[in-house]
């Protein structure tokens, strides 16, 4: 199978007004014909205009859905609508869902198979905390939330798998190239014992990744692109990444 396309997606967590759709515009333009994949995952309340911004050069994506349809669940969204709204993608299982909202690995799953029957590629999140990695768990609490958020309906074209360190997250502190190989090794390993096209399934880094340290983490085995937060918001500087990413 022909190696899959390298994924640059951006996370804007609770970032942006109307007047950032601007961003998305200029991403657009910079890289028509890019050869890596690019996602902006921007609040629900720009989904429908960023789709039109992105155009077809920067796909949209949800950053949560609901396991269910439709219904009586006031603040929800679900798969469905973001589909209907212009989504391709959707995250789930960041580590501020499944620390704010107490997301399981079980709840996880379930969003994760609502989305795939919406037609929604999945970008479905893991990390450890930095108590598990100064306790050493950090691999068995990898597998534990891989084995649990990844549900059997998965394939290496309706899911990506991101590995996020908690405590790499907005503080500017990132694994060492170790540390990222180690997990992403096991990622890989355990995908290919689970499915058939296991060794497709792209697998992104995230956590504090910018213009200045990207070319360094693509460079990396199994490192198949990023899910940036804050280096995401502003087009120059995600614009570098994507240029990164685009040389790996
Ligand atoms: P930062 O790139 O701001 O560290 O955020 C990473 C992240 O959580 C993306 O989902």
């Amino acid at each position: 199978m022909a190696a899959p396309r390298k994924l640059a997606a951006g996370n804007w967590k609770m970032n942006g007004m109307r007047g950032a759709l601007s961003e998305i515009e200029a991403l657009a333009r910079a890289h028509n014909g890019s050869r890596a994949e690019i996602v902006i995952c921007p609040p629900a309340t720009l989904i429908a205009a960023a789709a039109q911004a992105g155009g077809s050069v920067v796909a949209i994506g949800g950053q949560d859905c609901h396991r269910l349809d439709s219904g009586a669940h006031t603040g929800d969204i679900s798969a469905p609508q973001l589909r209907d709204a212009g989504a391709s993608h959707v995250i789930v299982g960041h580590s501020e869902r499944r620390t704010n909202h107490a997301e399981t690995d079980a709840m996880i799953a379930d969003k994760a198979i609502a989305a795939h029957e919406a037609g929604l590629v999945t970008i479905i999140c893991v990390g450890e905390t930095e108590a598990e990695r100064d306790g050493g768990e950090t691999l068995d609490v990898i597998a534990g939330q891989l084995a649990g958020s990844v549900p059997e309906c998965a394939t290496a074209e309706n899911s990506v798998i991101a590995y996020e360190p908690v405590w790499a997250i907005g503080t500017g502190r990132t694994p060492t190239n170790d540390q990222i190989t180690e997990v992403h090794a096991l990622l890989r390993e355990r995908l290919m014992q689970r499915f058939a096209d296991g060794e497709d399934f792209r697998l992104l880094y995230g956590g504090s990744v910018k213009p200045s340290n990207a070319s360094e983490i693509f460079a990396l085995a199994n490192v198949d692109g990023a899910l940036v937060g804050g280096a995401s918001l502003k087009e120059s500087d995600f614009s570098a990444i994507i240029a990164a990413l685009n040389e790996s």
